[in-house]
């Protein structure tokens, strides 16, 4: 087997969770894209990272100083994460009622949401390493984090 193949195959024993990072282009337009690579960085600034790839229909709208929501997903929304990374679904990815898209858009039933603005932009090869500086945070009561293990939703 290549390295790829062991490295795909050491990666799905990690357990993942589910969010989706949304936001408007310049133009208004809402975007929303499922991801995993969510990781915080440090608290001083507040700040986390999100590997995205670079053919996603998100990624050109990310722009130094623009903001984004990452929505991190309860056990109930699997079929949202399956709108959000399914690029033939692009038009049913803010029929969920719970979508508040006044401003930064965001998923007010979600685990957490978690506000941001794009710090730096990092290009690796086919992805863009966004780093996005804390601007406010919520979160649920109770925790039921959707999770993503082996190619599966648990
Ligand atoms: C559980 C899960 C996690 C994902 N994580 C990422 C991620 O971190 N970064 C990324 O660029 N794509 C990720 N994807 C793939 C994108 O969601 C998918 O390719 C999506 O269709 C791309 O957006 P687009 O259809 O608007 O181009 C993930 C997909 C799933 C199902």
């Amino acid at each position: 087997m290549s390295i790829q193949d062991n490295f795909r195959l050491a990666m799905r024993r990690y357990i993942y969770s589910v969010s989706i990072m949304s936001n408007k282009d310049e133009k208004g337009e809402t975007n929303a894209i499922t991801v995993s690579s969510v990781t915080s960085i440090s608290m001083n600034p507040p700040s986390l990272l999100i590997c995205i790839n670079k053919s996603s229909r998100i990624h050109d709208t990310l722009q130094v100083g623009s903001q984004f929501c990452v929505n991190l997903l309860n056990k109930h929304q699997t079929e949202l994460s399956n709108i959000c990374s399914d690029e033939d679904s692009y038009e049913k990815r803010f029929s969920d009622e719970h979508w508040n898209i006044n401003k930064v858009p965001y998923l007010s039933n979600a685990q957490a949401n978690i506000f941001c603005k794009v710090d730096k932009l990092t290009s690796y090869h086919t992805h863009t390493i966004v780093i996005g500086l804390v601007e406010d945070a919520k979160y649920a009561d109770e925790i039921s984090t959707l999770t993503y293990v082996d190619g599966e939703y648990k």
